[in-house]
């Protein structure tokens, strides 16, 4: 019983993997990264985490505040990096993961350079580049999840 339940929940996930996927990508041309709904709502977090971190970020610049902008900016470095496990075997993957540790990598240097003097106005050249990664992956991914039951 419970193998059929699972073999039909198998058979669910790749027949969305099969249908759902190309379908989506075709509505506006971004590839979606298919999560538990559990971590897409992480992930979603995390994003919103980057956007609040960015704040503080500008807040301290604005100040000429570099111990804020470190402090802000570590807080999303390396010690932040966790890799999504999507549920579908998605080529895609290697890359969207290699903009994200990239992402985090930059935060981490942001502190550094932050912490050993760098000019409100370098640290803003930093943040610019840094937000280079944000707008390239939304450029080219979104996330869908599977019903909670997969
Ligand atoms: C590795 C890829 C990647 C990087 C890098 C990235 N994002 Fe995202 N972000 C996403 C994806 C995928 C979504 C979901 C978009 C969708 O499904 O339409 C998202 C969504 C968001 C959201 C919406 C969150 C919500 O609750 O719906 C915000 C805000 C956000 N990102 C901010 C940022 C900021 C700021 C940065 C850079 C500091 C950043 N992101 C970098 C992939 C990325």
């Amino acid at each position: 019983m419970y193998l059929t339940k699972l073999l039909s929940t198998v058979t669910a996930a790749a027949v969305l993997s099969a249908v759902t996927l190309p379908a989506v990508a075709e509505q506006d041309g971004r590839h979606s990264i298919v999560l538990r709904p559990k971590e897409q709502a992480m992930m979603l977090e995390d994003m919103r985490r980057y956007l609040h971190g960015i704040r503080k970020i500008t807040t301290a610049l604005s100040r000429e505040d570099n111990a804020a902008v470190e402090k802000a900016a570590r807080e999303l470095g390396t010690i932040a990096i966790y890799e999504v496990k999507p549920i579908a075997n998605d080529p895609l993957v290697p890359r969207f993961r290699s903009l994200a540790t990239r992402l985090h990598e930059e935060f981490e240097e942001m502190a550094d350079a932050a912490k050993e003097g760098e000019t409100p106005n370098q640290l803003l050249r930093r943040l610019s580049k840094l937000m280079n990664q944000c707008v390239k992956c939304h450029e080219t991914y979104k996330t869908g999840s599977y019903p909670q039951q997969y």
